[in-house]
């Protein structure tokens, strides 16, 4: 079945060949999507598919990739949340808190939480969405994490070293690098490591990516989210996907990170809720870094599942132009999870894309708060749709198919991508 989509007023590609800018920006378009995006262009040349849906003039843009979020948890932490915003500083110790309430929680309870969440995600324009574990921290906890991860994403990450747990063995990283990893490394694809101090230091960070390495997952790291460490160069060093917060960089990390094909992977969820510096967006940017923004979304540091959101601040408070914030979302994050096929529109990638009830990508940073997303493609299907009342159904789509007989389900169906 193709589908047609036409009377695109301004669509996203981010392929700078088939359009304006680095956004790659066709006006007036249409695009035919199977599975994959099958054709690009103007609307007047579009050709015949099995059915049509009519953008009335909106905005389009691929789905966002939210390349890090912790949502696999139990409980929430909203006094924590409340105790900050009167002038407590944000440690990081809260996360033995979710452990606790995690470890407590049945797998249909997880498995609950995570639907919810990427349901959020997915009504907000997110059609990939990385999932971490963390809250376990025993080798059966965090093994069940990434199982139920792995029921909603192919982008699956092992973050048994979050923090060291209270009742783990004293030497807590070989557990992680044995037993642990053994029995996480069949459900995963990335290892992660929250190298911060209280948490792991570098050199317990190398050693836990490079296990995961040795077991064949690919690394990338929580990294100088609260000092300045030595997080930065080891993602260089050990060549991670993406080094994630960078929020206290010295001159080398930049340079560092500008140099590499590790993408700084910005998170302004969690300086807006702890009530942080942001990170320093422009400095990377102006330095040419490779910059992703994601969501974080966690109890503790980072509770929303909005990429909206995050452009808008990023936009807002880190000096980002929109069209930047909307590429990091979308292809800055596909890049941090190695992802050609995701983050952009063009013939062959991922038919993932949403409608705004906008005329312009620059809205997602100008109206912040007002769910713009209209309608999601992904992989072809529409997986959800937002705002009926205001665009009558009649005009989104004519005859049978994919379309039409979208699938109110919530998850994100993952499958079949290579480890
Ligand atoms: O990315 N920094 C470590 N992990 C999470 C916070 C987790 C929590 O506070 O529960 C983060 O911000
Ligand atoms: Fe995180």
């Amino acid at each position: 079945m193709r589908v047609l989509i036409t009377n695109i007023g301004e669509l996203v590609t981010n392929d700078p060949a088939l359009g304006e800018g680095p956004l790659g920006i066709v006006r007036d378009a249409a695009i035919v999507v199977g599975d994959r995006v099958e054709w690009i262009g103007a609307a007047s040349a579009a050709p015949a598919a099995d059915e049509r849906l009519d953008a009335l003039g909106a905005a389009a843009l691929p789905g966002f990739v939210d390349s890090h979020s912790h949502l696999v948890f139990a409980g929430d932490r909203a006094a924590e949340f409340a105790a900050r915003m009167s002038g407590e500083p944000y440690t990081g110790g809260g996360i033995r808190t979710t452990v606790a309430a995690t470890r407590a929680a049945t797998d249909d309870q997880l498995r609950a939480n995570v639907a919810r969440l990427v349901g959020e995600a997915l009504r907000q324009g997110t059609t990939t969405i990385e999932i971490k574990s963390g809250y376990g921290l025993s080798t059966a906890d965090e093994a069940r994490s990434l199982r139920i991860a792995a029921e909603f994403s192919d982008e699956v990450t092992y973050l048994g070293a979050h923090v060291k747990p209270a009742d783990g063995p004293p030497d807590y990283v070989s557990l992680v690098n044995g037993e642990m990893l053994a029995a996480c490394a069949p459900y995963a694809r990335w290892v992660d490591v929250f190298c911060e101090r209280g948490a792991f230091d570098v050199e317990e960070s190398r050693s836990v990516l490079k296990a995961g390495i040795a077991a064949g997952l690919r690394p990338r790291i929580h990294a100088n989210q609260l000092t300045m460490g030595g997080g930065v160069q080891l993602a260089v060093e050990l060549d991670c996907a993406s080094a994630d917060h960078c929020t206290h960089l010295s001159d080398a990390d930049v340079d560092a990170l500008a140099d590499s094909d590790t993408v700084a992977t910005l998170l302004p969820g969690a300086e807006f809720s702890t009530r942080s510096p942001y990170p320093d967006a422009r400095r990377l940017l102006d330095a040419g870094a490779t910059v992703a923004l994601a969501t974080d979304c966690n109890p503790g540091s980072s509770y929303t599942s909005s990429m909206p959101f995050c452009i808008a601040v990023a936009v807002r408070d880190m000096k980002m132009s929109p069209s930047e914030a909307v590429w990091a979302a979308t292809a800055g994050g596909a890049r941090a999870l190695r992802r050609p096929d995701l983050g952009q529109l063009s013939v062959g990638a991922a038919a993932d894309l949403q409608l705004l009830d906008a005329p312009s990508h620059l809205h997602l940073a100008y109206r912040p708060a007002v769910p713009l997303t209209r309608l999601v493609v992904r992989k072809g299907t529409v997986v959800s749709r937002q705002r009926d009342e205001q665009w009558p159904d009649h005009s989104l789509s004519v005859g049978a198919g994919p379309l039409l007989n979208a699938s109110s389900k919530l998850e994100l169906p993952h499958k079949g991508v290579p480890k």
